[in-house]
């Protein structure tokens, strides 16, 4: 098992969690400056965004940080458009306060390949992706860029999956952990283990460094 410090190329093996839609550049960039590894959520980011991002993280830091994506989980582009419905619903409340009803986006978030394509781009240390198992070809791309890559777990079996797949390192998020419960073999609330009965258990089924997450 490989240390996560010399995995990522930093003094501290401290991870700040990404927050998506939320970060700052200035947080990111103090944690990584400190030693440790800073993490951006870059959810609903759009190509230019993290290109714009990663210059700010650059201009900040010379040390290595993270970027967070979100797999696709279905619900990037409305299967059934249930906007309309909602919409019609409130249309007097729009309307009572003078504000016009907003229409229904093409898509909710950028495409994946959008995405991956700007974090190629920018090609920070570590890459770190939620709600599932990042594909083969993915993580080959990642690994021939010398990025790493790292997967987050809510159950050993979600931490299997993504050992097999091949990340570097995996986050085992207990269900203490603020934000979204990032579950993706079996349903959220099906995936509860508090973070101390999780992690010694993903400890013991991967060969890989194990993050713990949720205090
Ligand atoms: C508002 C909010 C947004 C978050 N967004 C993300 C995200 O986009 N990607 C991610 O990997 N984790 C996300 N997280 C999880 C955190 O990075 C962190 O792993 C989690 O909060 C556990 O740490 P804690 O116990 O210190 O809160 C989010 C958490 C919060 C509270």
């Amino acid at each position: 098992m490989s240390d996560l410090r010399t995995l990522f190329g930093i003094t501290h093996p401290i991870v700040l969690g990404p927050f998506g839609g939320l970060s700052s550049v200035a947080l990111t960039a103090a944690v990584s400056n400190a030693g440790g590894l800073g993490s951006f959520g870059l959810y609903g980011y759009d190509g230019d965004r993290i290109r714009a991002t990663g210059s700010e993280l650059r201009a900040a830091t010379d040390r290595p940080f993270a970027l967070n994506i979100w797999l696709p989980t279905g619900d990037e582009v409305e299967p059934n458009p249930q906007h309309t419905v909602f919409a019609q619903a409130l249309q007097p409340f729009y309307e009572a306060v003078g504000v016009a009803v907003p229409t229904r986006p093409e898509r909710y978030v950028p495409p994946l390949d959008e995405q991956l394509d700007a974090i190629w781009a920018v090609a920070p240390a570590v890459l770190s992706v939620v709600f599932g198992v990042p594909s083969p070809e993915v993580v080959a791309e990642a690994h021939d860029r010398g990025i790493r890559i790292v997967g987050t777990a809510t159950t050993v079996a979600e931490a299997v999956a993504l050992a097999e797949a091949g990340v570097d390192a995996v986050v085992a998020t207990g269900a203490e952990a603020a934000g979204h419960r990032v579950s993706f073999l079996r349903p959220a609330e099906e995936s509860l283990v508090g973070t101390f009965a999780l992690v010694p258990q993903v400890v013991d089924a991967v060969g890989v460094p194990v993050i713990a997450a949720g205090g």
